[in-house]
């Protein structure tokens, strides 16, 4: 039998880069910069991991660079109410400093520092390493809160959470009052999130050092506040008096080197520099476009397991379901290599994955072994993996893109930029010297745009402007944002709120649908399928299809076992399509767990859900954590007051919600058996892992737009085509 491992080498040119420093160097000479620099000490490889942890922990975290300019900078966030910081990845920044300004004392009476991240992951682990190298349990004075998981209490004073979460706070408390600081984390990756946060944050700074020096005013004359409206004036006195609002400390930390944009748009405020510590990395090149890039990019992982000497493996892959068939690839090729090579560890880190398996990726391989981590993007400065010396990247990544006219946002699969991939080939040189293999010729690099279009360019604003509304922006094409999205993007996004009930004729929060779809933390189409669906009497089959819908797929069908998987499939399946046939996923495992798990620990309880799982092709990560969202979301209905009930085996009811919420995604079938969305025009495909791909019903609903090489369409249920007209009046007329 052929080795498994042969083909790449011949493809490969070296094309020694110099080091990364030069190839990026610091552009913040108009700024004004401070660098700051350390001694350069060499960095051994710290094995953190084992028995002397604690005392290997604190070692490590001298031996950062950042650690060498705690004081200045403390200094700089004391003078400065806006800071930009920028530093390589890896350099501390994350970490560390929100403890060295706890230690300064920025958290005295009672106040918070929060982090924001784009990602939930980062989120996670960093709290998590952060209250161990505080040696303090996780939900004490460190803690995280990401969507539908929270680990704080009223102890914690360093809160890690993801920046969507953050503005989700800002409709409860419009100051932050709690937050003495702010630390916008990995700002240069501008999510559509980081950037509403920045122009919110940037308000709040203004309005809080505003009260703040009018609180001197008014303690003087307490008679004398006429400058405040009475509402503004009782709840700024009530702050005084328990002395809640201090200006607010502002900080932006990015990896990128060009701050200039950062600074402008907050008035010209300084960026620092902290310099990180980068050894060469040699980059390689395909001769030729590689076909198939997963392909690709398992010849690279043996070929480096076998040939190159040791250090960690980083795969650049972009989405959970391309972690999952590369690692069992891996494992299965393992298998064909004698006994002694195969000490080789695959541990996947995404988004959705739980966080007690993303820890995993921290931990050090068991001695002899190489680890190879695959990743998303999250690994490309979210997050730094110790013991990386290999970077594999194919140079792609999932990113959202939007139609303004069309009034669609689909997930596709694009080059990354430059900028990027330099930060990928980053990540192998922060220990020693490292390699990356871009898995494309270097003629394709040379095309790669310089840096990512921020994501409110190219994503679907609803979300975001709902959450807007109901902070009290109305002038949304007046809001100062740092990037504005296109006037037809708002316009869209505008139309499709009204659509769905949120907003009334001027523009205004509709009361109370509005309001309440604002208070969930979903998207506003799923939001308004609750609430109508509390109308329809299902919303305990609603609750449960939201929260399947809101995580990566539940099915699993791995290539060899397409046909096992299929049949599996078929058992749950329902005619009526996609959504009900998760909603009897949901209910089989509930009939399961019912009948075998009365008195059994939850560890005992998840190992048993998984070997059903498994027998049943489901993905039990995914499961489990639908039923945890599940949960959540129905605290969050019956707070509001819904009626939470089930249709039974009236299935038309359901339907017809599924109808009247997802309106603004029919399709009906053309002659041909192709769909054409009647909100977009667009012809489109049922996807393969739909259950009605065979059975193709005049009319559907759909959730999910995929572009690959066709237009699919995902999570489809049937409905009839003169519903739409009588359940969505507002979009569709009558034919009569
Ligand atoms: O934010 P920045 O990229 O500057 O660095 P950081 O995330 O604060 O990471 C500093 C160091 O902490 C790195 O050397 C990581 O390897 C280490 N770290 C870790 O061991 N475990 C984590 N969960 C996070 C960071
Ligand atoms: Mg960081």
């Amino acid at each position: 039998m052929e080795p498994p491992i042969t083909a790449l080498r011949p493809h490969l040119t070296l094309a020694v880069e110099p080091p990364l420093a030069l190839l990026c160097p610091p552009n913040l000479s108009s700024l004004t910069e401070s660098r700051l620099t350390q001694p350069a000490a060499p960095l051994s490889r710290l094995s953190v991991f084992d028995s002397s942890r604690k005392q290997n922990i604190a070692q490590h975290r001298k031996s950062l660079p950042i650690a060498s300019v705690e004081k200045r900078l403390v200094d700089e966030v004391r003078h400065n109410d806006t800071l930009i910081i920028v530093g390589e990845t890896g350099s501390g920044k994350t970490t560390q400093l929100p403890q060295f300004l706890f230690n300064a004392g920025f958290c005295r009476d009672g106040k918070t520092i929060g982090i924001t991240q784009p990602r939930r992951v980062a989120a996670v682990t960093v709290a998590k390493r952060v209250a161990e190298e505080c040696g303090v349990d996780l939900g004490q004075r460190v803690g995280y809160s990401i969507r539908f998981e929270d680990a704080t209490s009223i102890s914690t004073r360093i809160k890690y959470m993801t920046d969507g979460l953050l503005l989700r706070e800002a409709l409860l408390d419009p100051y932050l009052s709690r937050y003495s600081v702010i630390i916008v984390d990995e700002a240069h990756e501008r999510t559509v999130h980081t950037d509403v946060l920045l122009g919110l944050l940037k308000n709040i700074q203004r309005a809080r050092s505003k009260y703040s020096n009018d609180r001197v005013n008014i303690e003087k004359n307490k008679e004398n506040n006429g400058t405040l409206s009475d509402k503004e004036n009782c709840v700024f006195l009530k702050q005084c008096q328990s002395r809640k609002f201090p200006p607010l400390k502002l900080i932006i930390m990015s990896a990128s080197l060009d701050a200039r944009g950062f600074s402008e748009y907050f008035g010209g405020a300084r960026a620092v520099h902290v310099k990180g510590r980068q050894f060469p990395v040699d980059t390689f090149y395909t001769h030729h476009a590689e076909p198939d890039y997963l392909d690709a990019a398992l010849i690279t992982i043996f070929q480096i397991h076998l040939e190159e000497s040791p250090g960690d493996i980083l795969v650049f892959l972009t989405g959970q379901e391309e972690i999952e068939s590369v690692e069992r690839l891996v494992k299965e090729r393992l298998q064909q290599l004698p006994e002694g090579s195969r000490k080789l560890l695959t541990v996947p880190i995404f988004s959705a994955l739980p966080s007690e398996k993303q820890m995993r990726a921290f931990r050090q391989a068991p001695a002899g072994f190489r680890k190879v981590i695959l990743a998303t993007n999250i690994a490309e400065t979210s997050v730094t993996i110790p013991g990386v010396r290999y970077v594999i990247d194919p140079g792609l990544v999932k990113a959202r893109s939007y139609d303004p006219v069309k009034g669609m946002e689909s997930l596709i699969i694009v080059p990354i930029s430059k900028s990027q991939a330099l930060q990928r080939s980053g990540r192998a040189g922060r220990e020693g010297s490292g390699k990356c293999f871009r898995l494309y010729p270097e003629s394709e690099f040379d095309k790669l745009e310089d840096s990512t279009k921020p994501e409110i360019k190219r994503c679907n604003l609803s979300n975001v402007i709902l959450q807007l509304k109901a902070l009290g922006v109305d002038d949304i094409l007046g809001f100062d944002f740092m990037e504005k999205p296109s006037r037809a993007s708002i316009v869209k996004s505008l139309e499709q709120l009204f659509l769905l009930g949120a907003l009334t004729d001027e523009c205004k929060l509709s009361d109370p649908v509005g309001r309440q779809m604002a208070q969930l933390p979903l998207d506003p189409v799923y939001s308004r399928a609750l609430i109508l669906a509390s109308q329809f009497n299902c919303l305990e089959e609603m609750l449960i299809t939201v929260a399947m819908l809101s995580v990566e797929s539940i099915f699993y069908a791995p290539r060899e076992k397409l046909e096992e998987a299929r049949t599996a499939m078929r058992c749950f399946s329902s005619p009526e399509g996609d959504h009900l046939t998760l909603v009897n996923v949901y209910h089989a495992s509930d009939e399961f767990l019912d009948k075998r798990m009365v008195g059994l620990s939850k560890e005992k309880k998840d190992k048993i859900l998984s070997k059903w799982c498994k027998e049943n092709f489901i993905n039990s990560r995914s499961l489990r954590h639908a039923r945890d969202i599940h949960s959540q979301i129905r605290g969050h209905v019956e707070q509001m007051g819904l009626r939470v009930a089930s249709c039974g085996d009236d299935m038309l009811q359901f339907r017809k919600c599924l109808a009247a919420s997802f309106f603004l995604n029919a399709a009906l079938r053309q002659p041909e058996g192709t769909y054409r969305a009647l909100a977009s025009g667009q012809v489109v495909q049922i996807h393969p892992s739909s259950v009605l791909f065979q059975a193709k019903p005049e009319c559907i609903v759909f959730n999910e737009l995929v572009q690959t090489n066709h237009k699919y369409i995902r999570n489809i249920s049937r409905i009839d085509y003169l519903w739409l007209s009588e359940l969505a009046p507002q979009y569709y007329c009558s034919q009569n």
